[in-house]
């Protein structure tokens, strides 16, 4: 988490950094700050809270300023405060540094250098090692900061993204990078650094993404990328494909309403130039060029986390249908430290909207040690998780701001599907007329999500009047269980009302003892084989005077009778359902959360793209 920004330039660095940082605030918003080097002293400025109260706090400050630091953080060691906000300074005044990460061995380190007399203002760890490079750089007869980091770099473990400037070196950022992101955009004659593209976005299309274990001095108009045994590199310029649009709200009151609304187009942009419905085909090169190590595998394990742990779900249940692999679906953050058997060719799609997350990208490292295929579905394009697979296909959402997940999601079940399609085909364990059923489903997907969202009112509504619930259940079957765990998650992010998700059936095993009047109990309840038994299950909900809340297929007029309120949608094959069905607990959701006055683009205690453990 945190996002961290910094520029080197001629123009003034500060508007350039705040601009940056609130685009970066969905990484984290508990405390900002920046360092800006003028009249030859390094200031730092750091405030509590959300990035516009710095901004505040700000006003009549001296911004004058060419070369500057930002940072937004999500607490890991020391709570939001002003005083654990970045930037640190270090003990001589004459260091500056941001840190996205976290620094395991600092304590250790601290004791060391609380026995050498340093004294420490805040409570993080980005301190202990701004501080430790200082000591570098004192006991190494003032050796340059590069190689004081690069010395400290060696004896620390954990995750990083730093920037670090200097008061005697007044137009040098230094940045390295280990488990947590960093993007260099080139300009002419300045260079932008942050954990993005968002901030880069408006003054460069050319950027460098850094590398694990790389080092970066940056000035403005050089850029040097080393690795820590300080040899040179060569950076790898790649051109972004994204627009200034795509990260601004674009008129809506929220990034996630944004986001849900786009999901029409998002869909369709994955199928573009992939899904061939009429002439009956499929094209994934990442499928296609690897087939045989595909057909090959024993088993298919998933690894994701949150939301994208909900879209392996539904994979695992299409994947064993249609490809008959037999598919386990992990959480990565499990996975990573229980000693899972992974085997050469085995193959693992990770999932990931982000590319960022830490228990992902960490999983995915061990089973590649042990020779597993990585297949990545990724949104973030050129991120660690995409980098490390050894091939994928990206979902195409675009940028993905709000901190729920929602375009990225159905943008993941449309890629999965895909490829479960695509694999069953070269398989032969689909008949032919079912690959084209389903092909010709999955392209009316787009249109059909529309249709859902034109009747965003009625779910309006139906929130306006449950929005006072303490609890919510959500329940659905087959392929629609995970999406009753996606509503549920959905619901406790953004509304703060403690919900739950469960397997319909499974509810007479415990939960139905929640179950009374006060509780609204949401049915993802489509036609599909299991219809008849969801009924059952809607009785005894209605029997104990639980609100029936149902997402149902149109024109279903028993459920519809079984319901306290319902919301239909189009008519899908339960295969292509969840697609449809999580759109409204989407929306649901957004309005139990709006109608609670929460700022649901920013809900408390969380951040976007999870790069800690
Ligand atoms: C929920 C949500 C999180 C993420 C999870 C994984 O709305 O967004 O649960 O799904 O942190 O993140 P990615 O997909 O970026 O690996």
């Amino acid at each position: 988490m945190c996002g961290i920004v910094g520029y080197t330039g001629t123009r003034q660095a500060y508007p350039i950094i705040l601009k940056g940082l609130k685009r970066l605030e969905y990484r984290g918003y508990d405390s900002s700050g920046v360092a800006l080097l003028n009249d030859g002293k390094l200031n730092v400025y750091k405030k509590k809270g959300k990035v516009a109260e710095l901004e505040e706090a700000m006003i009549g400050k001296n911004t004058d300023a060419h070369i500057g630091i930002g940072h937004t953080r999500w607490a890991t060691h020391g709570e939001p405060s002003d005083r654990n906000a970045h930037p640190h300074l270090s003990a001589n005044g004459k260091l500056s540094m941001i840190h996205n990460g976290i620094i395991e061995n600092y304590a250790l380190i601290k004791q060391d250098l609380v026995n050498k007399g340093y004294h420490f203002t805040s409570d993080t760890d980005t301190e202990v090692l701004l501080n430790f490079i200082e000591d570098i750089q004192k006991n190494n007869d003032d050796c340059k900061l590069e190689e004081a980091l690069r010395i400290a770099l060696k004896r620390v473990s954990g995750a990083y993204c730093i920037l670090l400037i200097e008061q005697d070196n007044p137009d040098t950022i230094i940045a390295a990078r280990k488990g947590s992101p960093l993007v260099i955009g080139i300009g002419k004659g300045e260079h932008f650094l942050a954990s993005d593209a968002s901030p880069i976005i408006e003054y460069t299309k050319e950027v460098v993404y850094v590398n694990d274990y790389e080092l970066a001095i940056v000035k403005p108009d050089e850029l040097i990328l080393k690795n820590l045994g300080n040899e040179k590199i060569t950076p790898y310029i790649t051109k972004l494909d994204m627009e200034l649009a795509a990260i601004e709200k674009g008129g809506y009151d929220h990034f996630m309403i944004k986001e849900i609304f786009e999901q029409p187009n998002t869909i369709f942009d994955c199928l573009r130039g992939r899904l061939y419905a009429k002439e009956g085909n499929i094209k994934m090169s990442g499928v296609d060029d690897n087939i045989d190590q595909l057909l090959n595998a024993q088993r298919i394990m998933i690894v994701a986390c949150g939301t994208s742990w909900h879209a392996g779900l539904v994979a695992e249940y299409i994947i064993e249908e249609l490809c008959r692999i037999p598919v386990e679906v992990e959480y990565a953050s499990e996975f990573r430290y229980r000693n899972p058997i992974v085997n050469k060719g085995d193959v693992i799609i990770a999932i990931s909207q982000s590319g960022e997350t830490a228990d992902t990208l960490v999983a995915l490292e061990k089973a590649k040690e042990n020779g597993a295929f990585i297949f990545g579905v990724v949104n973030a394009v050129g991120s660690s998780i995409a980098r490390i697979s050894n091939a994928g296909a990206y979902t195409h959402a675009g940028p993905e701001i709000g901190v729920a997940s929602t375009k990225a999601f159905t943008g993941q079940l449309a890629v999965l599907m895909m490829v479960a399609l695509d694999i069953a085909k070269h398989k032969g364990t689909i008949t032919t007329e079912r690959y084209l059923k389903l092909l010709l489903e999955l392209e009316q997907v787009p249109e059909k999500v529309n249709s859902i969202l034109k009747n965003a009112a009625d779910i309006k509504s139906i929130a306006e009047k449950y929005k006072d619930a303490s609890d919510f259940l959500f329940l659905g079957r087959g392929y629609n269980f995970p999406i009753a765990l996606e509503g549920a998650l959905k619901l406790k992010e953004i509304s703060y009302i403690h919900a739950e998700g469960y397997p319909a059936a499974e509810m007479k095993h415990g939960p139905i003892a929640l179950v009374d009047e006060n509780l609204p109990v949401v049915f993802i309840a489509t036609h599909d084989p299991y219809h008849e038994k969801i009924m059952s299950n809607m009785q005894e909900i209605k029997a104990r005077k639980g609100k029936v809340i149902s997402i149902i297929t149109e024109g279903d007029l028993f459920s519809k009778s079984l319901s306290n309120d319902y919301f239909e949608i189009p008519m899908a094959d339960e295969l292509i359902a969840p697609l449809l069905t999580v759109v409204p607990l989407q929306l649901l959701s957004y309005y139990v959360g709006t109608a609670k006055g929460i700022d649901v683009d920013k809900p408390r205690n969380l951040a976007k793209s999870v790069t800690v453990e």
